[in-house]
Order: structure tokens, then C-alpha cells, then sequence
């Protein structure tokens, strides 16, 4: 199943239980909101768990991208992804929990074919401030799911103050094996789909008080759900990034280690200038700033002649087409040049720099700062350029 398959049965089977679609927003949150961009699909609708009335009524479904750089580190493993997207369906105020997850089980299994045997649940055990979520693992008990209780993973928040709740967490089994073992003892045991039980509002003093509504927020990977769906082991396989997996390795032979990493931080970056970022050395430029540089320093240790002048234009269509962004790629590109000049410059200078006398010993923290302050290398910079 394609993912634009994928899409249209979830949208539509919510929209035939009286959600309306709200169109996804971009990834840049609305000024004053504390995160530099939108982490998942509840995010821009923060206003309405909070208790004010959402314009089209109290069952939504949306799609949305996001983007996460706390998982930066962790891309180029089989499913995490900067830039991805997330579908999902919001109870606000409406109906509760179960009938959530209820639904939420159905769909895959019914609507998408997912055999039941390949999944497993982890619910909410209760801690010190909150009671277990028994409703939950009544109605999960009832599907005939298996279910796994735990405290801190089943607990949901978007930071430390702010809409939270315990939250029910699906998994999809991976393996080529039968399903064995639970979510936190095997991880091949893959989380697809969040159901988040919005009850509470953490203050700054960590206490718990209750919102004046409660509602449901669900949130579901599209790339982790297709890969698995389409017979495939990493996100990187699933159709989404077929042209890539197509005209990269011919610009450019890479191991597959390095090559998921070019791919995602690639793609990631055109969508971030598509939303209308560019380079800077603070807030989300540096983020931006962040991706490409990684991306040239890992084209360039084997071969310094290699430039982003030489992406296929059907990589920047593709990408900038699929997430609905009405962009010019000559502009993308030439703004994705522009940082590799700025980028390639620094590194002469860097070479230059560290092949004085002062920098041929180990370096010591005042030799990082000074780099850094004074010629603006940055650490990983210059351990890079120490390693060349
Ligand atoms: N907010 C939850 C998540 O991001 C569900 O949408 O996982």
C-alpha cells in the first residue's frame, strides 16, 4: 500500500465517523511558542486541547509534517526520520479513550489488513500523581491485544509545562520471526500509533491540575507505518524516498550508513526552505544550517569536488510536491548552494588556521573557543578537519 494510500484510508475512515480535516500547518510554529518547530500533529492545535472551541467542531483528523531534532542523532537507524509525517485524529472534548483506540484498531486491522497477531500495546500503570488507565487496557483487553504496562513511556507531554496525559502507545511487529517478547523487550516491536489520553495541565511547579475538557489525541507515523506495511525494514525503503534511492547513489557511491543520513538531512532541508527558513547561526537557520552542513561534510570526506549544484531537480520537485509546498526549486537549490560556498569557505579557513604551530598539539578548551569565538569553527568542525 503506497502511502498516499495510506492517507486517504485513515482521512477518510475518521471523516466517516464525523471528523473534520484540518489542513496541516507548516513546520514553523506560531511566534511566541517556545519550540523552534512543530513536533507533531496535536502541536499546532495546542490552543484547542487547552479548552478553546476549535472552529470545525470536536472531531478532527489531519496530516502533518514534523520535524524532530532531538532524534538528529538517531537518524539513519530504521525508523527515525527528521522531517516526517504524522497522521492524526483529536477527540476534543468529545468521546474518550477507548472508543478511540477501539477505532484506532479497526483501521489497521480491518482497513489497512494488519494481521491482529502482529501487534501489542503498552498502557499507562499509574504512578504516585495518577491512577492506572484502565479504561484503556479494558477496551484493548476486549480487541484481544496484548498489553504491557509501564509508567514513563505511557506518559505523554509536549515539554515540561503544558497539555499532557498517560497515553497508549500501538506497536507493529518488525521482525521476520514470529512476535515474541513485549515493546520494551524487543524493539523489533515498532510504535505506529500514539493514542494520548489529554486530562491534565502541568504546571510550573509539576503538579498536575485537570484540563477543562477531556479529549483524545492521536498521533500515527506515516513513514514507520508504510515501511512495514510495504514488506520493508527501514523507512528509508518505503516508497516515499524511492527517487532518492534512485538518482543518489549514482551522483554520489555512498555506504549505506552514510547514505541515509545524506537522504534524510537532504530532504529535510528542502522542505525546512520550502517553509521558508534559511541559514543562520541561531533558532531554526541553524537547525537548517546544521542539516546541510552535515550532508557536505559527510559527500565531502571522500571527495571534495562533490556540490548540491549537482541534485537532480526531480528530487527537489518530488520532495517540495509532496508536502504540498508551491516553491520555485531554483530557489531552493541556490539557497542550498549558497550555504555550501559559505561552508566551504569556513573549512579553508579552518585548514589554514590549524596548520599553525599552536593548534599541531592536542587541542584544550581554550583552543576550541578561541576557534570558535574568534574565527567561528565550530568543535565538530574542527575535529573533522583534525581527522582529514
Ligand atoms: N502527541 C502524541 C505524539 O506526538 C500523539 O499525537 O505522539
Amino acid at each position: 500500500m503506497q502511502t498516499e494510500q495510506i492517507v486517504r484510508t485513515f482521512v477518510e475512515y475518521f471523516e466517516e465517523r464525523g471528523h473534520r480535516r484540518v489542513t496541516g500547518s507548516t513546520l514553523l510554529p506560531p511566534s511566541g511558542d517556545p519550540v523552534l518547530f512543530t513536533t507533531s500533529g496535536m502541536h499546532p492545535l495546542t490552543p484547542y486541547l487547552l479548552g478553546r472551541p476549535h472552529p470545525l467542531g470536536r472531531r478532527l483528523v489531519n496530516v502533518q509534517r514534523c520535524l524532530r531534532t532531538t532524534d538528529l542523532e538517531e537518524v539513519g537507524d530504521d525508523t527515525h526520520l527528521t522531517v516526517f509525517e504524522m497522521l492524526g485524529s483529536w477527540s476534543l472534548g468529545d468521546y474518550e479513550g477507548p472508543q478511540s483506540l477501539d477505532w484506532g484498531h479497526r483501521l489497521l486491522t480491518e482497513g489497512l489488513g494488519i494481521d491482529p497477531s502482529l501487534l501489542y500495546a503498552t498502557v499507562f500503570a499509574g504512578d504516585e500523581q495518577t491512577g492506572p488507565d484502565t479504561d484503556s487496557l479494558g477496551l484493548l483487553q476486549e480487541r484481544g491485544v496484548p498489553v504491557e504496562l509501564t509508567v514513563e513511556d505511557n506518559w505523554w507531554s509536549n515539554g515540561p509545562v503544558g497539555p499532557c496525559g498517560p497515553d497508549s502507545e500501538i506497536f507493529l511487529w518488525s521482525g521476520d520471526t514470529p512476535p515474541r517478547s513485549t515493546p520494551t523487550g524487543d524493539d523489533r516491536w515498532v510504535e505506529v500509533w500514539n493514542h494520548v489520553m489529554m486530562r491534565h495541565r502541568r504546571l510550573e511547579d509539576g503538579s498536575l491540575v485537570p484540563l477543562p475538557q477531556r479529549s483524545v489525541d492521536t498521533g500515527l507515523g506515516l513513514e514507520r507505518l508504510a515501511c512495514l506495511l510495504q514488506g520493508k525494514s527501514s523507512v528509508f525503503d518505503c516508497d516515499v524516498f524511492e527517487p532518492w534511492h534512485r538518482l543518489v547513489p549514482s551522483l554520489w557511491p555512498l555506504d549505506e550508513p552514510s547514505l541515509r543520513p545524506v537522504v534524510d538531512h537532504l530532504r529535510s532541508s528542502v522542505v525546512v526552505v520550502g517553509d521558508g527558513v534559511r541559514p543562520s547561526a541561531t533558532g531554526q537557520g541553524y537547525v537548517l544550517r546544521r542539516l546541510v552542513r552535515r550532508v557536505l561534510t559527510t559527500l565531502w570526506r571522500d571527495e571534495p569536488s562533490r556540490t548540491l549544484g549537482d541534485l537532480p531537480d526531480e528530487l527537489l520537485l518530488h520532495t517540495l510536491d509532496h508536502f504540498r509546498q508551491d516553491v520555485d526549486p531554483g530557489e531552493v537549490r541556490q539557497v542550498l548552494l549558497d550555504e555550501e560556498r559559505r561552508f566551504g569557505r569556513l573549512m579553508e579557513r579552518g585548514r589554514q588556521l590549524l596548520a599553525r604551530p599552536r593548534f599541531q598539539g592536542p587541542l584544550g578548551d581554550e583552543d576550541f573557543h578561541y576557534l570558535h569565538d574568534t574565527h567561528g569553527l565550530p568543535r565538530d568542525l574542527v575535529l573533522n578537519l583534525r581527522e582529514e
